[in-house]
């Protein structure tokens, strides 16, 4: 699925329009940010530096999804995990902050009649902006939307996919605090869409994504997954971010910066 982005990704020194807390430890931050507004795709990421631009302090630059796109400005919706995100979290209106994007290839958004987004945790993050693009581009198809998380609490942009005109929107989580008591793969399970009629888009922790992939491989589905990595460089440069594609082991490696994040379930799996 690679796809060659190289020449539309820009090192933009964006403004903080807000950066809040949106449930416990989960932030939304806003960038001014055109040039990445106006180029960038669903599924695609941005390296963020995450102190201050003029200083290489922490040296890395943290990936984060695009969320969503209004206008000029770019939203990520992230969560605090170690000494990246904190730093992040606590920046401010009015604050510039380097972003190198769009990177990535982003969903290969297939054109049939169905299209089913599944997101687990943090994994909704990229999912937003998909529901948004497959709705304004493809007006004639449907788009189911199932989201997962532990408990109530950790559900987030929830009106904001409720917004976006869907065809179906579906809860669960695994306290049952709100919607399906279990898994979101359960919510999957149940659809009956019949063979190679529906594109299913992954996102969200590991076992989540390789369940969605066993399942649609059992039901003939198209099965697209958006995987996560360590990354230093974000751009092919370091190879950290290396995973052996499905069957061949050691003998080949993809890069999720380079050659997705977004794959083909089947490469991988
Ligand atoms: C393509 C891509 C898109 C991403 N999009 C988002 C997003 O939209 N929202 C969001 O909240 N997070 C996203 N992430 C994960 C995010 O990059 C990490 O959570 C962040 O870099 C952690 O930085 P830190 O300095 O706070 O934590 P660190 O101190 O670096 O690490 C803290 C803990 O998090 C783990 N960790 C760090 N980076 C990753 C990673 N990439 N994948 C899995 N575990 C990691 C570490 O192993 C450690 O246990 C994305 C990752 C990738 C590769
Ligand atoms: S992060 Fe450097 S090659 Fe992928």
């Amino acid at each position: 699925m690679k796809q060659d982005m190289s020449s539309l990704s820009r090192d933009i020194l964006s403004t903080i329009v807000e950066n809040k807390e949106v449930a416990p430890d989960i932030y939304l931050m806003t960038l001014e940010a055109k040039p990445i507004s106006t180029v960038a795709k669903p599924g695609q990421f941005a390296m963020i530096k995450v102190g201050d631009s003029h200083c290489d302090d922490p040296l890395l630059r943290r990936p984060f999804s695009i969320h969503n796109i209004s206008g000029d400005t770019v939203q990520f919706l992230y969560k605090v995990l170690g000494r990246g995100t904190q730093i992040l979290s606590a920046a401010k209106p009015g604050m510039e902050i380097s972003c190198l994007a769009p990177l990535g290839n982003g969903f290969n958004i297939l054109s049939n009649k169905s299209h089913c987004l599944v997101g687990g945790g943090m994994g909704i993050a990229p999912l937003l902006f998909l529901a948004k693009y497959i709705r304004k581009n493809q007006p004639g198809s449907s788009v189911h939307v199932l989201l997962g998380a532990r408990t109530q609490k950790e559900l987030i942009a929830i009106e904001d996919f409720a917004s976006q005109n869907l065809d179906g929107l579906e809860i669960a989580t695994d306290d049952g605090t709100a919607g399906h008591y279990g898994l979101v793969t359960e919510l999957l399970e149940k659809q009956a869409w019949s063979t190679g009629e529906v594109n299913v888009y992954s996102c969200g922790p590991e076992p989540m994504m390789k369940a969605v992939a066993h399942l649609c491989q059992k039901r003939k589905w198209h099965c697209q997954v958006s995987l996560e990595a360590l990354m230093a460089c974000g751009m092919g440069a370091c190879l950290g971010c290396a995973v052996s594609q499905k069957g061949l082991g050691a003998k080949k490696y993809l890069h999720v910066c380079s050659d997705g994040p977004v794959f083909s379930a089947g490469e991988i799996w």
